[in-house]
């Protein structure tokens, strides 16, 4: 009968399949991180809801709409992490970090929860890997993250991914780009869609995504933040590309990329796959240079990334083959089953994988499971104290001394 539970709505179990798989990602990502001395770091899975609403911004449809968000027993507002940029600036201003050598480099990995409608590419619960290099406005330090996520992506064998860039200029040229863009949409008014006029003044960069034909033809003629960044953003924005061109990353300056999470300033990218559909992008990120002192911190420039550990599953579209097993050790009778659990032990002792059997199978049985299970050889102990070695894919089978099996089995 089945169960009347069922995981909550957007989140999801991973099954051994999807649990290797992540582990794939997760270890790949950091070692790839590692070699390029990004420590790991591990913050709470909640934080007070004031960290979020002050680092992720009280306007992002994260904070309005995506939080979850509760009371704990003494009465304080806490809230489950919807992503892990602001949670490591706090960690890096309570422990002092600023003390350290610059930039302080890290890595890390784990669940983020958004509430968000769920959809393929879209959970509630989602895992992120990440990087945050924390101490610097050098571009040389945002041509090192980008680089670290495409090389992971490459190293994933993630098909058909193309990095898109931008930048947002510091906060005042920001503000003052977004004057000139609502200026071009009230000169244009009339053939904008109602929903893109009603928010002009609230948030007039979401008109270039706007798919109405009145609002694109307006949007074709819109200024761009990218054209009209000025002196040292503009600089600033030359080296980190001049820096990709001459690592050999290939990326395509979208002027109109923007990102739903308010600390961003100057570079911002994104890694997109377009065969995920509508929830097509990878991983993402940028610089804030701003959060730490939004934090009540010193001015402390920052960049980093984060990408979901499930779209790139996705993207990758594979079900990951089970890791498969060196031995099962066969007990020909019930008499031989302690024999095979110890050998068990030290084959597993001595690094390889090795299974017994644990549910009273008669050796046809056993047999038929180390099939199953992948494993590659089978270890027979028979009822006269000798054993067997059966190989799983040639079907070869040849008494062996039991007191040898190790070094047959390391042949
Ligand atoms: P974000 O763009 O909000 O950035 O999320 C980063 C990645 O997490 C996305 O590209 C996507 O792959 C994945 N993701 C986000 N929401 C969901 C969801 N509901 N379901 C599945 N996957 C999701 C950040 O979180 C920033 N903290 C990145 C950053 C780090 N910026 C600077 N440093």
């Amino acid at each position: 009968m089945a169960s009347k539970f069922q995981a909550p709505r957007g989140t999801s179990d991973a099954l051994p399949a999807d649990a290797h798989a992540r582990a794939r990602v997760e270890g790949a990502a950091a070692a790839i991180c590692a070699r390029a001395g990004y420590e790991p770091i591990a913050t709470p899975i909640f934080e007070d809801t004031e960290l979020f609403e002050r680092g992720v911004g009280r306007s992002t449809d994260i904070v309005r709409k995506e939080m979850f968000t509760f009371e704990d027993k003494g009465g304080r507002s806490v809230t489950l992490r919807p992503e892990g940029t602001a949670p490591i600036c706090r960690a890096y201003l309570e422990h002092g970090m600023q003390k350290l050598a610059q930039p302080v480099k890290l890595f890390y990995a784990g669940p983020f929860f958004r509430h968000e409608r769920p959809q393929a590419g879209r959970y509630r619960q989602f895992h992120q890997i990440g990087v945050e290099a924390i101490g610097t406005d050098s571009p040389l330090a945002d041509a090192e993250v980008i680089g670290l996520l495409s090389d992971l992506l490459a190293e994933l064998g993630v098909p058909g991914v193309e990095l898109r860039l931008g930048s947002l200029g510091s906060p005042e040229s920001r503000r003052d780009y977004l004057e000139e863009l609502k200026d071009h949409l009230r000169a244009n008014e009339g053939e904008l869609s109602k929903e893109v006029r009603e928010r002009i003044e609230i948030n007039p960069l979401r008109a270039f995504d706007a798919d109405d034909e009145g609002t694109r033809g307006v949007m074709r003629g819109a200024p761009t933040i990218v054209e009209s960044l000025e002196g040292e953003d503009a600089e600033h924005f030359g080296e980190v590309r001049a820096l990709l061109d001459a690592a050999g990353i290939s990326y395509e300056i979208d002027p109109t990329l923007v990102r739903g999470l308010d600390y961003y300033t100057r570079t911002i990218f994104s890694f997109v796959c377009e065969g995920l559909g509508a929830q097509s992008e990878v991983g993402g990120g940028g610089r804030y240079d701003g959060l730490i002192e939004q934090l009540g911190g010193p001015p402390t420039p920052a960049i980093g990334w984060a990408a979901g550990i499930e779209r790139i599953l996705l993207a990758l579209g594979e079900e990951e083959a089970g890791a498969g097993r060196d031995a099962f050790l066969a007990a020909a009778d019930d008499e031989q089953r302690p024999r095979a659990l110890a050998l068990a032990g030290e084959l597993r002792n001595a690094g390889l994988s090795a299974e017994v059997d644990l549910a009273g199978r008669g050796l046809k049985g056993q047999l038929k499971h180390a099939d199953r299970i992948g494993a590659r050889r089978v270890v027979i102990l028979d009822a006269d104290g000798g054993a067997q070695l059966r190989d799983m894919e040639s079907g070869e089978q040849r008494p062996v001394d039991p007191a040898n099996v190790l070094e047959e089995l390391g042949e």
